[in-house]
């Protein structure tokens, strides 16, 4: 099979992840992704990069390429080709949501209900990631091992538990519910622990996660100013947390 061919079917296949840059491909290898394949279309150029942004990894990155492709071929193996110019082939670490609100993990965890954007949701796993969340649950039918939120990511998919879900799973972690119409944060401590819950990019949180929740907070924001992006939400109040928790 040709390595576009390859990289095409890796996109669609639930058990691989197709890695876009440098940077994803740099995080799934501190977190030892398994790399099933590597694609470069100017390895001295990237073992350059390596050196600069990744000493710890030695000559791993360039000891990684298979193939080295003319740079009009990057855009045949993916749509939007990185500037990096090195994308690779992975398999996926999947979790389920048990593993990724697993309670042994004392962090908070965070749930997204219904995220629309692959760019956001990607974004979420990266501050979830840096902030040492327990994991992340994306309920609703996005795909958080898609390509773009690999890319939104930066390959941190493989640095904590991150799984689907249909609905929000049944929990013993205090349920948070993430919310601009909620008590002003500074005002009620989010419980160590927590899984906090975040609503959809144009709608927000229903009523049915809002009942479950135990405790419902907002980031406090200047009057005319709706609401914050998504993943600077999430950023926000993961970090506050980790402050009390
Ligand atoms: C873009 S906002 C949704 C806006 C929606 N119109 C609403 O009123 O909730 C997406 C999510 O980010 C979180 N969010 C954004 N700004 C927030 C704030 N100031 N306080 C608490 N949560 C916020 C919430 O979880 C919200 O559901």
């Amino acid at each position: 099979m040709k390595t576009a061919e390859r990289f095409h079917r890796a996109r669609r296949d639930p058990e691989l992840a197709v890695l876009e840059g440098f940077h994803a491909l740099k995080h799934a290898l501190r977190f030892r992704a398994e790399i099933l394949e590597v694609a470069a279309i100017a390895p001295e150029r990237l073992a350059r990069l390596a050196e600069s942004l990744a000493p710890d990894l030695g000559t791993r990155i360039s000891d990684a390429v298979t193939e080295v492709l003319p740079p009009e071929e990057l855009a045949r193996l993916v749509p939007r080709p990185p500037a990096t110019g090195v994308v690779a082939i992975a398999r996926r670490r999947l979790a389920t949501p048990a593993q990724a609100l697993d309670t042994a993990n004392a962090a908070s965890a965070v749930a997204l209900i219904e995220p629309r954007h692959a760019g956001n949701l990607g974004a979420v796993v990266r501050v979830a990631a840096a902030a040492g969340a327990a994991g992340v649950v994306v309920v609703g039918g996005r795909d958080p091992w898609e390509p773009d939120a690999i890319r939104g990511a930066a390959g941190l998919q493989y640095a904590l538990p991150v799984a689907r879900a249909d609905r929000l799973p049944e929990t013993a972690r205090p349920i948070v519910a993430v919310d601009p119409g909620g008590e002003p944060m500074d005002e009620c401590p989010i419980p160590p622990g927590a899984l906090l819950v975040f609503g959809t990019e144009r709608e927000g949180l229903d009523g049915e996660v809002l009942s479950r929740a135990e405790l419902r907070v907002a980031i406090p924001m200047r009057p005319e100013v709706s609401s914050l992006n998504l993943a600077t939400a999430v950023a926000v109040i993961l970090y506050a947390s980790r402050r009390v928790g």
